[in-house]
């Protein structure tokens, strides 16, 4: 006897197969969120054996295009994923935090592909060596119908633009957050089976929270308008529920799957030392934008939204505020105010 409502767990594929992607059109977004799925096992399974598979620790090569050092685990995903990318022929071209150019796919499937994709492969690789949560974090955009031949100009579209955008965490479980304009579903791999099944739908980020997220080690380096947001975080108020806690992990993507669950806000600021912040637009700042609004809150550059920011260059920085809504909205207060100007 065949009882449907036995065994209901739905694969990712499965599930937007199912839902959120269904109908022939979207035939080919599903495929490519296939080949990064297949690449982020793989990572997951590189992070997993660590020491014992000899990745771990620097890569002794070149910096990456940031002048920053590289991470053999940087390299061997960013691999994984371009490969993965090629192999698939869902996709014309990919922008990485690991390679200065744009990486243009030849082979016939890739040349008539409609997407393009942008990725960081492993966010947060300083801590990849003391097994705390990295991610892989990415964007896809159309490609241009204009565009014959590939070129960067062809990656320079806002961020409101995007036709999905996701990350993977991996961490003490892995888990695949992603969104295609129709709210955010997590799928959590079950490595026994080595598939995603979909574990949460519909994430509502809560529209306030009593945590922010902060390298406090730059605070002389901030603008006097976010030293004082901070100093109002820090400050005792019953009604507010302040002083508020502080959460800081160093990889953007475990700060913003924390501040996803259980609301807060993630900040990553220009300073001093750092005039544009230190994050990068179009494959940290974009897709987490998406995802964060996709929940329900929000992500400011201290000025504008960041998905109506105009890209000149595809490796280009910008400051992020984002997470629970009144606490964007607060911190916003702050940076526009002209008492701290
Ligand atoms: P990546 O490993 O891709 O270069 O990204 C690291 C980023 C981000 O994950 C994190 O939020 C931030 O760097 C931490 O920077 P600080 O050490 O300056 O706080
Ligand atoms: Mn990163
Ligand atoms: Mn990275």
């Amino acid at each position: 006897m065949y009882d449907s409502k036995v065994n209901e767990k739905l694969t990712a594929y499965q599930y937007l197969l199912k839902d959120k992607l269904s109908g022939d059109k979207n035939r080919e977004l599903i495929a490519l969120l296939k080949d990064l799925k297949l690449a982020g096992r793989q990572v997951s399974k590189e992070l997993n054996t660590g020491a014992l598979a000899g990745s771990l620790g620097d890569y002794t090569g070149s910096k990456n295009s940031h002048g920053e050092k590289v991470k053999k685990l940087d390299l061997i995903a960013n691999n994984l994923f371009i490969k993965s990318l090629e192999n698939g022929g869902n996709c014309a071209g990919v922008v990485s935090e690991e390679n200065e150019k744009i990486v243009i796919f030849n082979n016939e499937n890739s040349k008539n592909s409609k997407y393009i994709v942008l990725i960081d492969p492993l966010d947060g690789s300083s801590n990849i060596d003391v097994n705390v949560p990295v991610g892989t974090i990415f964007s896809i955009l159309k490609k241009p119908k204009s565009s014959k031949k590939l070129t960067s100009k062809d990656f320079l579209q806002e961020g409101k633009k995007q036709v999905a955008a996701g990350y993977i965490i991996y961490g003490s479980s892995t888990i695949y957050v992603l969104t295609v304009g129709k709210g955010v579903d997590a799928f959590t791999l079950d490595p026994y089976v080595n598939e995603f099944y979909v574990s949460q739908t519909n994430i509502q980020i809560p529209e306030n929270a009593r945590m922010y997220s902060v390298n406090q080690g730059n605070f002389f380096e901030f603008p006097l308008a976010l030293q004082e947001y901070i100093r109002w975080c820090e400050q005792k108020d019953v009604k507010t529920g302040r002083p508020y806690s502080l959460r800081y992990v160093g990889s953007m993507v475990a700060d913003l799957h924390r501040s996803l669950f259980k609301g807060g806000l993630f900040i990553y600021s220009q300073a001093k030392n750092a005039p544009e912040g230190k994050l990068r637009l179009m494959y940290e700042c974009n897709p987490m934008a998406f995802i964060v609004e996709q929940a329900g809150g929000l992500a400011s550059d201290g000025k504008k939204n960041i998905l109506s920011i105009k890209p000149k260059s595809i490796h280009q920085k910008s400051p992020i505020f984002i997470g629970s809504s009144t606490m964007v909205k607060m911190v916003s207060k702050y940076l526009k105010s002209k008492l701290f100007s």
